[in-house]
């Protein structure tokens, strides 16, 4: 019984891994082990020896389980430790200052805005980029024989033959969007909905696919004046100029009544563009108070409700702010501009922390 100790406990200490200790645990303990056959001899001992070797097996039996507990237990930690000392990591290192991927200009712009108006107290809302044309026209009172349609170059969804669904367009404008959010959350509202929409149309300042930011105010008695404040406060804040001006073009938006384009002050000396100065003029967003037919096709009733809204076209401001000159290079996906044009990617634009680099 000393020697079958003495090997056992000898073998456990030297076990380096699990498999050879479950090995040793067999041939010791296991159901055919050295120890388990012999305690099946105890049978054939008269009483007397019985006495003696019993408790002397079961003592041994309980030696040898719990020096493989302690052995399986100092095995596992080992692994633990191995695995802490080659996976370590040191959280103090600077971050790289070699960027790795930019943020696109349009996506640093969307946060731009979002978080002018937000401090302004407009919420983000969405809509889905294929639309029925009832959204993307009816609804915002251009019924189906008017120009609008046309001019908006609009793509159709392809329809199989006694579809009777109706038509769906990739939208050509975010305005729906004021559809769907009125018709689900009524008034008063204060939104606006960033995102892309779709004209077949293609040279240096239009692509099939851009971006717009809708805006939309409505209340009791909201009016012009706040449509312009909002957006010259915005202007202010969005190209970092302390009072940009802004003018108000009479226009026609079928669902706005009266509408308005607005300008916003630029100089052009010396053939370059600046913002905020010099008594030149360049068109940005259109706008206009809610037709009181498109509160109406929304669920808001025009006799108690009132207000404005905007469209305004993100790559295009994200051009003027950033002076990039071609849009068609917003979406080639060329490294070398994305590189140039690209931002950090913790560079989150906030109004405390600073819009841009
Ligand atoms: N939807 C118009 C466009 O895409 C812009 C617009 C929005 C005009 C809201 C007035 C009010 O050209």
């Amino acid at each position: 019984m000393q020697d079958l100790r003495d090997k056992y406990i000898a073998a456990i200490g030297e076990a380096s891994d699990e498999a050879g200790l479950e090995a040793l645990r067999l041939a010791a303990v296991g159901k055919k082990g050295e120890i388990s056959l012999k305690m099946r001899e105890l049978g054939k001992m008269t009483p007397e020896e019985r006495q003696i070797a019993g408790p002397a097996l079961n003592a041994l039996k309980d030696e040898i389980n719990a020096a493989l507990a302690a052995k399986k237990a100092a095995l596992a930690d080992a692994a633990l430790n191995e695995r802490l000392k080659a996976e370590w990591l040191d959280v103090t290192l600077p971050v790289r200052t070699q960027r790795q991927g930019s943020i696109h200009p349009v996506s640093q712009v969307t946060e731009e805005v979002t978080a002018i108006f937000a401090d302004m107290g407009f919420a983000v809302a969405e809509g889905p980029q294929v639309d029925s044309d009832w959204y993307n026209f009816d609804a915002l009172n251009i019924p189906g024989h008017h120009p609008a349609r046309a001019e908006m170059d609009t793509f159709y969804m392809h329809r199989a033959e006694g579809d009777n669904r109706p038509p769906h367009v990739l939208r050509t404008h975010t305005s729906p969007v004021q559809i769907r959010h009125m018709e689900a959350n009524g008034a008063p509202c204060r939104i606006i909905a960033p995102g892309r929409v779709y004209r077949a149309d293609y040279d240096q300042t239009h692509t099939p696919m851009f971006h717009q930011v809708e805006g939309l105010a409505i209340d009791k008695d909201i009016s012009m004046a706040n449509l312009k404040w909002v957006l010259e406060e915005f202007f202010s804040a969005f190209f970092e100029i302390d009072g940009i001006k802004t003018r108000f073009r009479a226009s026609h938006f079928p669902f706005t009544e009266p509408s308005a384009e607005v300008d916003i002050q630029c100089s052009w000396e010396g053939g370059q563009l600046k913002i905020g100065e010099g008594d030149g003029w360049l068109e940005v967003l259109g706008s206009g108070m809610v037709h009181p037919k498109v509160l109406r096709a929304a669920g808001v009733n025009p006799d108690e409700w009132q207000g404005f809204a905007f469209g305004m076209g993100i790559d295009r401001i994200a051009m003027l702010k950033y002076g990039i000159p071609d849009l068609r290079a917003f979406f080639a996906s060329d490294l070398r501009w994305l590189r140039h044009y690209g931002f950090a990617s913790l560079d989150v634009p906030t109004l405390h922390g600073g819009l841009s680099r």
